[in-house]
This record gives structure tokens, C-alpha cells and sequence, in this order.
């Protein structure tokens, strides 16, 4: 029994099944590369789910983990440490937003900035204002596992088994603003969007449809809340993919690759919000702690001083030419779209989409396959061209070995009909 196959029998007699797991078991990684128990190199164009951003072994992090560990791992939030109004400053400074919360994970963050618009829609109520609580959701959203988030996911199969979810969500159908339109009144508290759809199939928003959006919340009092845990952080050429749109929320939510490993979820907000947060509405044990935002710090120091900002337009541009390229060859890519290196390749099967990943990890390349048919690409911001190349280079015999059986299928199938 190799050690892979222990640890999966353990795993299965142990763990809750949350995980349909692929069968490689790392051990190690260095640069853009990840290595399996047998030292087998794999590129990582996944990047634990965005969330590498510096990929693996990175000597800012390493060396900051170890220094920080040395000092101080855990605070709680009862006390100061050095490290969270200075992680503040640089989120403030980047985002436009004026205040921070520190959370562990991203669904953490995201329940944290639901609350916050409850809260300021109660503000509003008491100085006379009319608003209500009502959460306009996007269909095809994905912003989290606990209940508030869930119940603004999109997607049944995540909801239904936990029913009944949070009462007061509207979903709203991508892009359309007259649907945007009907369902938006001074019931709604606010309006929750990505400004690019990850787990939906890395699906921008429109301009228009964004603007819209906060037009209308403008209008009322209400908030415009905008999800960046898989966009920021620089994942699509600016650290905030909103700022592609010239659009500014009235809060947003990191998480991801903010630590570049180590779980961290952030809030931000304007100050007009944050009036309506005082001292015990909300908090967390763990959340801002020494060693995550001191790693966050560093991680976005590395960014800046590494020109990755940059790098990731240039090489997710690059990126997008070559799968273009590549779908002028293939007509089962239907379609090519994303920002930066949050890119995605939208296949015309879900059989071919998970054939592909399948294909690609026995090849030695990670990449995963969301919304069915959507191959989606998020590695770390480091990656270079070179890495592209071997991408576009297998996923070309993949489609070609693809066409090949597809086409001996519909022969065979033509002889047994004739
Ligand atoms: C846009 C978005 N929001 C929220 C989440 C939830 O983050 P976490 O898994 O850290 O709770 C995710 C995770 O994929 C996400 O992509």
C-alpha cells in the first residue's frame, strides 16, 4: 500500500465526505510548481483555489512566518499587536475604503459585511430614513458555506440540503438591469455582487449593470457591497477588480489570497457604514491575529515590490491570446474571458470539462473545472509565460486526443448503423 493509499482509507473511515479529492498527495512546492510524495513536479495554475498568490516557498512569507512565530502567534482581539492597523493602512490605501475588519476565512468576511448592512440600514431607520433589510443577490453568485453567505449563493444543490436559509434574499439575473430594476426598492438594504463571477464561470459584470447597481443603491440609502475574495488582491492587474469599472462600493470582502497561505478574511468599508458598528456587535477569536496580518503585509509588500500587478495583466493577457488561439483550432472552447490571471476556457460538455481536468493532473498540471463546463485558471501571480506555453501546449494534445476519439466514436457508430 503506497502512502497515498493509507491516508485516503484513513480518510475515508475518518473524515466527514465533503471532498470528491483528485488522488495525488503534496508533500512540497516551489515558485508555481507543487511536488507529490514521489517528487513528481506539477504546475499549479489553481494555486489552492486562488489562493497562493506568491506560489509556494516564497522567502517573504517563509521568513516572515518564521520571525512572527518566534514573536507572537495569538493576541485575540482583546489586546493590541503591531500588526493590524498597519495591515489597515495598506487595504485603505489600495481599496479607496476608509476602515477594516479582520476576519479568518471568506465566508467569515462576507457574513461580517452582511451584518454591517443590516446594521446601517437600522442606522438609516432610526434617523427616519425608509429602508428595509431585503439582500439583492446575483444569480450564479458564490460567497460562502455559512448561513448568511449560502442563503446569497446562487446555486440550489448549496442551499436546498440546509433549508430553511436565511429569509430576505432576491436573486437578480446577471447583467440584467431591467430585472435589476424591478426587484430593487426601498426594501433592499443592499445589493451584493462579484465584479467577476468566480465559482459562477468567471463571468464579469457588465458596466452598465454595475454602474447601475450603484446608481440605485445610491439612490435609497442602500449599500453596494462588492465580494473580492477570488478577484483581489491583484489577481486581475489591480488589487480590487472593481477598479476596473471606476466603481466604488460601499464595502468589500477579501480573503483568499491575502495572506498568501495563512487564513485571513478582511471587511472594509467606508466610514459612513462603519458608524453603525460599536464595540461587542461583532468580532472573532482568531481573526487579525499576529502571524496572518503579519504575513499580509508581507505579501503585499512582495506584490508591489515584485511588479505583480503588472505581471499578472501582461501574463493573463498573454494567456487569453493563446487559449483564443487555441479555441481557432478547437471548436469545443467556446468561449474565452476572464482579467488578469482569473481566466477561464468555457467548454461545450461537462464531460469534456472534467476530462480535461483529469487530463491535465495525469500531465501534471492543476487547473479545476466550475459552473460544468468552465475551465478556470487562477495561478499565482508569478506565473510566466514560459508556464503558459506548456498549458496551451497540453491542453492542445488533450482537445486533439479528444477529437480523435470523438470522431473514431461517430464512425463506429455510423459502420453499426450502416
Ligand atoms: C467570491 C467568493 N466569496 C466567498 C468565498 C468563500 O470563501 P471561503 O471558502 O474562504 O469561506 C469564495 C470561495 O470560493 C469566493 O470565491
Amino acid at each position: 500500500m503506497t502512502k497515498l493509499d493509507q491516508i485516503r482509507a484513513a480518510e475515508a473511515r475518518l473524515l466527514l465526505s465533503t471532498y470528491d479529492r483528485s488522488p495525488v498527495l503534496f508533500v512540497g512546492g516551489h515558485g508555481v510548481h507543487i511536488f507529490d510524495e514521489n517528487g513528481t513536479k506539477y504546475l499549479d495554475l489553481l494555486s489552492g483555489i486562488g489562493v497562493n498568490a506568491l506560489g509556494y516557498n516564497h522567502p517573504a512569507i517563509t521568513k516572515t512566518i518564521a520571525e512572527q512565530s518566534q514573536k507572537l502567534i495569538h493576541t485575540s482581539n482583546l489586546f493590541y499587536h503591531e500588526g493590524q492597523a498597519e495591515l489597515a493602512l495598506r487595504l485603505t490605501e489600495r481599496s479607496g475604503l476608509d476602515r477594516a475588519f479582520f476576519a479568518n476565512t471568506g465566508t467569515e468576511a462576507w457574513e461580517g459585511a452582511l451584518k454591517l448592512a443590516r446594521a446601517h440600514a437600522g442606522v438609516l431607520r432610526s434617523e427616519g430614513k425608509t429602508i428595509g433589510t431585503k439582500f439583492l443577490a446575483l444569480e450564479q453568485s458564490f460567497h460562502g458555506r455559512t448561513f448568511g453567505a449560502m442563503s446569497t449563493t446562487y446555486k440550489d444543490k448549496y442551499r436546498e440540503p440546509f433549508a430553511p436559509v436565511v429569509p430576505g434574499v432576491e436573486f437578480v439575473k446577471l447583467n440584467d438591469i431591467a430585472d435589476l430594476r424591478t426587484k430593487f426598492s426601498n426594501e433592499v438594504c443592499a445589493i451584493l455582487v462579484e465584479a467577476i463571477q468566480g465559482e459562477g464561470g468567471i463571468r464579469p459584470l457588465t458596466q452598465e449593470f454595475f454602474a447601475e447597481a450603484r446608481a440605485l443603491a445610491s439612490s435609497t440609502g442602500a449599500l453596494l457591497i462588492v465580494d473580492e475574495i477570488q478577484a483581489g488582491m491583484g489577481r486581475t492587474g489591480k488589487w480590487f477588480a472593481y477598479q476596473h469599472y471606476g466603481i466604488q462600493p460601499d464595502i468589500t470582502t477579501l480573503a483568499k489570497p491575502i495572506a498568501g497561505g495563512i487564513p485571513l478574511g478582511a471587511v472594509l468599508c467606508t466610514e459612513e457604514v462603519a458608524r453603525s458598528i460599536h464595540p461587542g456587535m461583532h468580532g472573532t477569536t482568531f481573526g487579525g491575529g499576529p502571524l496572518a496580518c503579519s504575513v499580509a503585509i508581507a505579501v503585499i509588500d512582495a506584490i508591489e515590490k515584485q511588479g505583480l500587478l503588472a505581471n499578472a495583466t501582461a501574463v493573463g493577457d498573454y494567456f487569453q491570446q493563446q487559449l483564443r488561439s487555441l479555441a481557432k483550432r478547437h471548436e469545443a472552447i467556446v468561449d474565452v474571458r476572464g482579467k488578469g490571471l482569473m481566466v477561464a476556457a468555457e467548454l461545450d460538455s461537462a464531460e469534456l470539462g472534467k476530462l480535461t481536468v483529469a487530463e491535465m493532473l495525469k500531465r501534471h498540471i492543476l487547473i479545476n473545472c466550475t459552473s460544468d463546463t468552465v475551465l478556470r485558471f487562477l495561478p499565482p501571480f508569478i506565473l510566466e509565460r514560459a508556464h503558459v506555453d506548456t498549458a496551451i501546449k497540453v491542453l492542445d494534445e488533450i482537445f486533439s486526443e479528444y477529437a480523435v476519439s470523438q470522431g473514431a466514436a461517430a464512425s463506429a457508430g455510423g459502420h453499426q448503423r450502416g
